[in-house]
């Protein structure tokens, strides 16, 4: 679970610094929401996970882990579409932001729900 958050998390660092250049080149700055999100939720804020799942395998093995995991893996890609689409200037995209932004937010309550309950110290 851990790996596979950190190889998740370096192809968002990717497309994160694919759109910053895009948008520094273009001077297309009104991508830089979805700029921000992909480099923090995508890149950041997987990678944290991951390596707090890589160190703490009993956060790793339990069903919060796999919601999380599926939550944020299936919402950020929902979210990121739609600001993307949103920020080309078609406002009727803001329900798909508001759907994957909800998935992913429910998937980072269940991991800071399963870092308060299992990530702990070695006896
Ligand atoms: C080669 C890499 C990168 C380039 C060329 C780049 C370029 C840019 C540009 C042009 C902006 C818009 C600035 C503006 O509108 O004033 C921006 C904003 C931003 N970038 Fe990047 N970026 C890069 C990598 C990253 C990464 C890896 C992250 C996060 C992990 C990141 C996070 C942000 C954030 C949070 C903002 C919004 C800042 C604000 O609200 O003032 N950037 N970036
Ligand atoms: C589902 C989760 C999240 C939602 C729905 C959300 C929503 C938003 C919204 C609506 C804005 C204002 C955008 C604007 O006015 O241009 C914003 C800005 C920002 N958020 Fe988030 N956010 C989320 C998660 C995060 C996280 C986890 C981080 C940091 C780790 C973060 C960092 C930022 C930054 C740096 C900005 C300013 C970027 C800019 O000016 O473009 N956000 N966010």
């Amino acid at each position: 679970m851990g790996i596979r958050l950190l190889k998740i998390a370096s192809v968002y660092f990717l497309l994160a610094i694919i759109l910053g250049m895009f948008m520094s080149i273009t001077h297309q700055f009104n991508y830089a929401p979805s700029h921000a999100h992909i480099g923090l939720l995508g890149w950041t804020s997987l990678a944290l996970a991951g390596i707090i799942y890589h160190l703490f395998p009993d956060a790793a093995r339990n069903k919060l882990a796999t919601s999380h995991f599926w939550l944020h893996n299936i919402g950020l890609p929902i979210m990121m579409i739609g600001l993307l689409v949103f920020e080309t200037g078609k406002t009727a995209f803001e329900p798909v932001i508001a759907i994957g932004a909800t998935l992913t937010s429910l998937g980072v309550v269940l991991f800071v729900i399963n870092v308060l309950l299992n990530v702990k110290s070695n006896p």
